[in-house]
Parts: C-alpha cells; structure tokens; sequence
C-alpha cells in the first residue's frame, strides 16, 4: 500500500548545478534514497555487455540515452522497496516524454511528486564546475572540485580514500553537447513542472551549505 508521507523530490537544474552534490547532502537528511539516472548508466557502463556499449556511445558523447532504455531503467528503480518512503530524483526526468512517464509511475505507485526545486545557475558558473569536476573512482556519487570543493587530502576521495578522476563526459565537447540538450530537450520539463505548481527555484549559485538550506526549506515547505 502506498506510504502517504512518502517524500518524491526531483531536483532539476542545468549540468554542474550541483544536484548530485546536493542529492547526497538531502539523502541523509531525509532519509531516503538519491536515484540517479546518470549514476545508474556510469555503474551499467562498468560491464561488458551490449547494454553497456550502446550505453556508453550516448554518455561520453554527451547525447541523451534514448527515453524508452532511460525510463525503463527508472520505472524499475522506483519499483524497489527501498523507494516507498520516497525519493530524491537527480537527472531523471529531463524529456518531457520522460516527465509524463514519470507521472503515470506515480499513479500506478499511488504517490505524487511533492516538489520539484530547480537549482539556478548560470552556464558561465556550470562551465567552470564541471571543468574542475573530480570524481571519486569507487563511488561517483562522492563529487569535488580543485578549488571550489577540494578534498582534505588533493586527488583522494574523504569518504572512501580512493584516487579521484575526471568524469568521462566531462570533456569541452561533451559539455557543448550536454549544455544544448538541457537547453533543447530539458527546458520543456521546467514549464512543464511550473504550469503544473510544483517547479521553486532555489539559486544554486551560492556556497554548498547554503544551497543546501534554502533547498531544506524549499523541501519542508512543500512535503512537511
Ligand atoms: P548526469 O550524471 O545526470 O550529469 P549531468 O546532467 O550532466 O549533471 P551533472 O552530474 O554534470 O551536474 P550536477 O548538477 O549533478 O552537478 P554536481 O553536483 O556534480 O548525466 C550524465 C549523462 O547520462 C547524460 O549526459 C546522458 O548521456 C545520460 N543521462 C542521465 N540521465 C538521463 C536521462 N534522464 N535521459 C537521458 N540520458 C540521461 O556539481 C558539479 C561541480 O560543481 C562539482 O565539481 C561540485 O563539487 C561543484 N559544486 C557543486 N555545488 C557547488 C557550489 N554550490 N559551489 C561551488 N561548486 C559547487
Ligand atoms: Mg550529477
């Protein structure tokens, strides 16, 4: 039976706005899992299989895997036990295919979107994040930055103490790619989102802590 206090939160915002980094900062806070669409193709891109070849040919291009394979890969996530008290989503949905796939979920589910914060920054600012992004190699989710989030020990990640890399879109032409797809195919789910009530903004253009309050207050605000 569906959970009626369960908390869907779909955080939306350009490449390098910070949803990941927030997602893991929210996680612990409410106590509900951060699914990650493009977390969940860079573990399939990991095997050798046919799946994660195709997958990889979109990914480090910067292109958008096809909607049919992403929502699949969501819908089944969603269908988890671990997803019944709600969600943090990150990166999903960012079709307006997708975003209407995601709503017959939630009928199916018997749940609702409560909130959809979209985190505002300039594409001058996502260039500069991303191009000083560092991941870490055990767990992508554990997201630096060499000057504007440095690790505590340079090229090591704080949690796991295992190197740090570069993502592998994270390349000046992938970016291009990634920046006009938001642009083209993402912008619709934010009118989509705000005709429907549930876009707030949050500037994300702002130290990490106080993204990450005003994103508290946006979330507590809409789903106390
Ligand atoms: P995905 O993994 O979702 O990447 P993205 O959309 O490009 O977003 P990013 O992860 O780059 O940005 P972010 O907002 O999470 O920023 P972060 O917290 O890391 O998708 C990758 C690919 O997978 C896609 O291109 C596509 O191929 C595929 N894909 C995924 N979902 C899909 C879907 N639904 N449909 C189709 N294809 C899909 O922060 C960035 C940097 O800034 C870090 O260095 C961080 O330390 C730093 N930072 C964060 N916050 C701050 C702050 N407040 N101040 C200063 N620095 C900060
Ligand atoms: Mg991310």
């Amino acid at each position: 039976m569906a959970n009626s206090t369960a908390k869907f939160i779909v955080l939306m915002g350009m490449q390098g706005a910070g949803k990941g980094t927030q997602a893991e900062i929210l996680q612990e806070h409410l106590h509900i899992p951060h699914i990650t669409s493009g977390g969940m193709f860079r573990a399939t891109m990991q095997q050798d299989t046919p799946l994660a070849h195709e997958i990889k040919s979109y990914y480090d291009a910067g292109n958008l895997v096809p909607d049919t394979l992403t929502i699949r890969m969501i819908k089944g996530r969603l269908q988890e036990s671990d997803a019944e008290n709600g969600v943090i989503l990150d990166g999903f949905p960012r079709t307006v295919a997708q975003a209407k796939a995601l709503d017959e979920l939630m009928i199916e589910l018997g749940q609702k979107i409560a909130v959809v914060p979209f985190f505002v920054i300039t594409e001058a600012e996502a260039m500069k994040r991303l191009g000083g992004r560092r991941v870490c190699t055990k767990d992508d989710n554990h997201v630096y930055h060499i000057t504007d989030n440095p690790p505590n020990v340079n090229g090591i990640c704080d949690i796991d103490g295992a190197p740090l890399k570069i993502r592998s879109d994270d390349t000046p032409d992938a970016i291009q790619k990634r920046l006009k797809a938001y642009a083209n195919d993402t912008t619709p789910v934010l009118d989509y989102y705000r005709e429907a009530g549930l876009l707030q903004e949050v500037n994300a253009e702002q130290p990490i802590e106080k993204v990450t309050a005003d994103l508290k207050a946006v979330v507590e605000g809409q789903t106390a």
